[in-house]
Formats: structure tokens, C-alpha cells, sequence
């Protein structure tokens, strides 16, 4: 069975008020387009054509990378317009999908059931009944269920009105009869703009069947033409998302309070608390728990690694058994082997830390690499950057860094080395070494403080 698919993505979206072209606003960090374009790929289409119009360039530069055909429609004379712009692209013998960039949640399964209802003889509508279907065309049947037409809102009758089966827009039908079709459509309307949905009387008229297909949840069809009905649709994929982590085994703590912005993949026994937000690939393996207010992004955490609250965490690599945070902030380059401690105000940064080495307290480690079962006192910096260049810090095994040291790279403290709390260190230090480095201690008998004048 050979596809097309034709994407809708003209339209303006006036009531977003947004510069952004509609199609390009987010629901679960990636375009509302990209969302329907990857629903449509798994049906293995010979090529998704997508119609632009408003904001065309923003969404094709979007887009660059893909290979799809991108139809112009320089102006938005009506949907039944907007897909024969896309006729010369289709093969004959295709079965044509047609989609709305707008109606994002649009699933994979109930488009290949809808693709399954078409031949030479019938066409496959996804309809949906509506408490309100105010604005949408309604669905008109003969006595006997056959579907006849559809009726837009603005062209019904008020007893048309009464109808409760609505449109989708979505429909799959023969390429070669869109072909026919297409170029017969009026303009002849409330609206003054060519109906895709026209077609559907034509069908009839032809003795093809037009198949109704009842979607299978409203938020599957729902558009988005305000950010209101976003931001619903946005809380709907949420909802979705941290469901299937939990049919992972994840322990969510209110499936209300999650942001997925990407991929999170999880072992068992993972526990997320409220309002953590993760953010393209992450990965959490068995018995990891997430403190509340956590931002993670691009990482992956290995097995039994707590991360406590209010941790934010950019493309690190975790180990098993780590303690992160509260308030630990881990950058690009971060690499933990396991059992590390990492406490709060550490920020760290492209720098290794090998088994069982602790940073607990208000360190900056950057461009570094500690050894195994090192100890790294509270306010230790990394002075890794003279202005012009960054410079790495090396420190090995067993070494124990004293509290409020100044390492200033590039610098190399051997394994066993101490050092001294409050020590500015500019000179590397050797095995079993104490490095001191600070002014020596003076104390002034019977020291007079000044008085206020
Ligand atoms: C359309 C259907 C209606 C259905 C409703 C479901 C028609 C005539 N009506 O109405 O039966 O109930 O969708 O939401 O098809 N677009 C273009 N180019 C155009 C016109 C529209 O790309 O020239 C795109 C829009 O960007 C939008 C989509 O097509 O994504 C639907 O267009 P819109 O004008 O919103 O159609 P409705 O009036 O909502
Ligand atoms: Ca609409």
C-alpha cells in the first residue's frame, strides 16, 4: 500500500498572537508539526507532504533536516485549496492521509485503521462526537447511517446544528480521486473558501462509501487554536507521559506535577517527586530516586543514585549508589563513577570523579579529575580559567583537600596528598605531601577595638 501523507500547516493561528508560526509552538518540548509528522512516519508513508504557508520559512528551517516535500500555498483560500496545492506531488495509485499540523495528539493506530477503510470503493473519515460542536462541520447520514456530506458550521441549518457527530478533518481516501475531485470544488460558501470537506457529498454522489471512523479520545483530534487549548493539550501529553513511566515501574508522586520534554527511559523501583522537569534523552536506572524541583537534561543516572531536591543536571554521566545535592548543579561533561557525593552549591564541569570521592559543600570543580575516596573540602574552587585559557586540575587518590582552598590550575596534587585549609595552591603537590599555603597566623594581645565616634 503506497501512502502520501499531506500535512495542513498554512493557516495563520491569529488567535496564538504569537510571531511564531502555530505549528511550531511546543507540546512536550517539540513542535505540535513535529508531533503529528512523527505519528504519520510509522505508517511507513512514501512521502509526507507538508503545505505552508504563514511563517513558511521559520518552519521549513525548522525542519531542515528531513526530506520532506514542502508544498507552498501563498494564500489560504480553504482547506480543499490547501491540499490540491499538494495534488501534482501525489502518485496516482496512493492512498492519501491528510493531517492538521494543529491537531498534534493525532495516534499512529488510529490512522492505520483509518487507511485500512480505503480502496476503490470507500474513503475513511475520522469523526468525533462533541458535547459542543459549535465550529465544527457536522456530519449528515441518510436514513439509513450512509454518510452523505458534511455541512460546515456556518452552513448549517439550525437542525444540522443539532448534530452532535463532528468532523476531524482528518481523512484518508484514493489519490487518483482527489485528482478528480479537487478541481470541481466551489467556492460558493459561507466562507467564500474552497471545503476540503466538500468532497465528501461528491464521494457519495460517485456511489464511493465514505467510512466513519469515531476517534477514539476527543484530545486525539483536539486542534489548537489558542494557547489555552495548548496549554490543555500540553498537560493531556503529560498525563500520557508519566503514565507509561509508570507502567515502567516509576513511582511518580503526582503525575500532575511532571514535565517530559524528550525521552526518559526507566528502570524499577525509580521514584520522581513533584515538579522535575527532564529534558531531551534520560536515563534513570533502578532504584534511582529524584528529589522534588530537579531539572535534568541529556543524562543518564545508573542504578540506586539519589538526586535530592532542587538539583539541576546538563549532559552528566551518573554512576550507581551517588548522592546528588540538594542544590548540586552538574554541567556538561560531568562524569561520576559510582558511590560519589556530590553536595549542595557544588557546581562541577567537564571533570571526572572517580569511586567514592566526595565534594559536599560550595565547591566549583571545573575541568578536573579527582581520584578514588578523595576528600574535597567545603568552598574548594577549581581555578581553572587565567582569563584566556582554561586549564585542568589533576588530583589523585586519598587526597584530602582542606576547606576554602584555592587550586590554581594548571596544577596536579598527587595521590595521599593533604592540603591545608585555606591554602591557595599554585605548585603541584607530591605522594604523602601536606601542602600549606596561606599567610601564618598571628595573635596581638590585648587587642583594642575602635569605639564609635
Ligand atoms: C475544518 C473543517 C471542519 C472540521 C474542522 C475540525 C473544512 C472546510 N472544515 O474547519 O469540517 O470540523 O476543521 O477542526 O475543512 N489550512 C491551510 N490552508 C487553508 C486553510 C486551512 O493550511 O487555506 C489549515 C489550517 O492551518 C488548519 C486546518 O487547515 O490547520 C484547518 O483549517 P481551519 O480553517 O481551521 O478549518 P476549520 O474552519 O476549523
Ligand atoms: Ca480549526
Amino acid at each position: 500500500m503506497l501512502i502520501d501523507v499531506v500535512v495542513l500547516a498554512a493557516g495563520q493561528g491569529s488567535r496564538m498572537r504569537s510571531n511564531l508560526p502555530k505549528v511550531l509552538h511546543q507540546i512536550g518540548g517539540r513542535p505540535m508539526l513535529a508531533h503529528v509528522i512523527n505519528a504519520a512516519e510509522v505508517l511507513q508513508p512514501h512521502k509526507q507532504h507538508i503545505v505552508v504557508g504563514h511563517g513558511a520559512e521559520k518552519v521549513r528551517e525548522y525542519f531542515r533536516n528531513s526530506d520532506h516535500n514542502w508544498v507552498q500555498q501563498s494564500e489560504q483560500l480553504g482547506t480543499g485549496h490547501a491540499v490540491a496545492q499538494a495534488l501534482p506531488h501525489l502518485n496516482t495509485e496512493s492512498i492519501v492521509l491528510i493531517l492538521y499540523g494543529d491537531v498534534p495528539l493525532v495516534s499512529t493506530a488510529s490512522l492505520q485503521q483509518l487507511l485500512e477503510q480505503v480502496n476503490g470503493e470507500q474513503m475513511g473519515l475520522l469523526t468525533v462526537n462533541l458535547d459542543d460542536p459549535t465550529g465544527y462541520g457536522r456530519i449528515i447520514r441518510e436514513k439509513n447511517g450512509t454518510v452523505s456530506a458534511i455541512v460546515e458550521h456556518k452552513d448549517a441549518s439550525e437542525s444540522q446544528r443539532q448534530i452532535s457527530e463532528a468532523n476531524t478533518g482528518i481523512m484518508a481516501v484514493m489519490a487518483s480521486k482527489l485528482q478528480q475531485w479537487l478541481p470541481q470544488l466551489s467556492s460558493d460558501n459561507a466562507q467564500g473558501e474552497y471545503y476540503l470537506t466538500d468532497i465528501v457529498a461528491m464521494a457519495h454522489a460517485e456511489g464511493i462509501r465514505v467510512i466513519p471512523q469515531l476517534a477514539e479520545a476527543e484530545w486525539q483530534v483536539q486542534g489548537v487554536n489558542d494557547r489555552i487549548q495548548l496549554a490543555n493539550l500540553e498537560r493531556k501529553f503529560q498525563g500520557l507521559s508519566a503514565e507509561a513511566l509508570m507502567r515502567e515501574g516509576a513511582t511518580i508522586i503526582d503525575p500532575a506535577r511532571i514535565d517530559i520534554r524528550g525521552q526518559v527511559k526507566v528502570g524499577k523501583d525509580v521514584t520522581i517527586d513533584v515538579n522535575t522537569v527532564f529534558i531531551g534523552d534520560v536515563k534513570l536506572a533502578d532504584g534511582v530516586n529524584i528529589g522534588p524541583n530537579c531539572i535534568i537534561e541529556d543524562s543518564s543516572i545508573a542504578a540506586n543514585t539519589t538526586v535530592k531536591a532542587s538539583s539541576v543536571i546538563e549532559k552528566a554521566s551518573i554512576g550507581s549508589n551517588c548522592d546528588i545535592g540538594p542544590f548540586a548543579r552538574l554541567r556538561p561533561g560531568t562524569d561520576l563513577k559510582d558511590q560519589v557525593k556530590i553536595g549542595n552549591f557544588v557546581e562541577t564541569k567537564k571533570s571526572i570523579v572517580k569511586e567514592g570521592s566526595k565534594v559536599n559543600h560550595l565547591s566549583y570543580i571545573g575541568d578536573c579529575q579527582i581520584g578514588q575516596n578523595s576528600n574535597i573540602g567545603a568552598g574548594t574552587i577549581t581555578c581553572n580559567y587565567d582569563g584566556a585559557n582554561k586549564h585542568v586540575t589533576q588530583i589523585g587518590d586519598h587526597v584530602f583537600v582542606g576547606s576554602n582552598t584555592s587550586l590554581v590550575a594548571p596544577i596536579d596534587i598527587a595521590n595521599n596528598a593533604t592540603i591545608g585549609a585555606g591554602s591557595t595552591v599554585t605548585v603541584n603537590v607530591g605522594d604523602q605531601q601536606l601542602a600549606v599555603a596561606r599567610g601564618r597566623q598571628k595573635n596581638i594581645d590585648n587587642w583594642v577595638r575602635p569605639k564609635k565616634k
